[in-house]
């Protein structure tokens, strides 16, 4: 009787705690599920842009250029670390690559944290510039660039990696000339993200 008893009440015990265990695992998977599928985006910024060189030379064929940029990636996510894979940007001018660089690789953002990645474009490339974007080109103290990213992460869910592409980002900059002077009259500029692949 006595002894009965006691085995019940194990049993129930056992029971009690392996329900307990299973619903607490359950529940840990559901939580991170429901963070990985809430990911948050990044948010991407260029903080500083300066040209400390952009001239046409060889008889207006050929364009020189040295851009300095600073580009801030910020986890907006609460609890997610975001591991990357590959960032890389492009400088366009008048629809025309400049170069791409690779900013970083196999590198790790903890949760709401900020990485400021600066990026050097230098070199030259051949441009047709008709007179009159020529005289517009060497007056001007400020250039249209656009800057596009491409970006690819993976966030951990359990034991495996999620991956996340983003091929899309543009951010459209206006960059100051600098001809010696520390640069002014950039504005930080929020870029755009155009499509995201999970
Ligand atoms: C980028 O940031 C670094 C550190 O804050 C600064 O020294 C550098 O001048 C910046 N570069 C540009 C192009 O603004
Ligand atoms: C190119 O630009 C830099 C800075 O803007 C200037 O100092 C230099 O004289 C220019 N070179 C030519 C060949 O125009
Ligand atoms: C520049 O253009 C002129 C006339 O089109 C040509 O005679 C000259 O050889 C060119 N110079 C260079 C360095 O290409
Ligand atoms: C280059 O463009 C400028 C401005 O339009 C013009 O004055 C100059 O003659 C051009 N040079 C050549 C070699 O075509
Ligand atoms: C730069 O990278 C983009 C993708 O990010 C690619 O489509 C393009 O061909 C590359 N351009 C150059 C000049 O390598």
């Amino acid at each position: 009787m006595g002894m009965c008893t006691f085995c019940c009440c194990s049993i129930i015990l056992v029971a009690l705690v392996f329900a307990l265990g299973i619903t607490g695992f359950v529940s840990w998977i559901i939580a991170g599920f429901v963070r990985v599928s809430h990911l948050k985006r990044i948010n991407y910024q260029v903080t500083d842009a300066s040209l400390l060189q952009f001239n046409v030379t060889n008889n207006n064929t050929t364009l020189e250029y040295n851009l300095a940029l600073n580009i801030t990636l910020q986890n907006p996510n609460d609890k997610i670390g975001l591991h990357f894979d590959r960032i890389e940007a492009s400088a366009i001018f008048m629809k025309q690559t400049l170069n791409n660089v690779s900013l970083s690789s196999s590198s790790y953002l903890g949760h709401k944290k900020t990485v400021l990645l600066p990026a050097l474009f230098k070199g030259q490339r051949q441009v047709a510039l008709r007179a009159d974007e020529v005289s517009n080109f060497k007056n001007a103290g400020d250039f249209d660039i656009m800057l596009n990213l491409d970006v690819k992460y993976w966030v951990k869910f359990l034991a495996s990696k999620v991956k996340i592409k983003q091929p899309h980002i543009a951010c459209s900059l206006k960059v100051p000339l600098n001809n010696g002077k520390p640069a002014e009259g950039f504005k930080v500029t929020q870029c755009k993200v155009q499509s995201s692949d999970k």
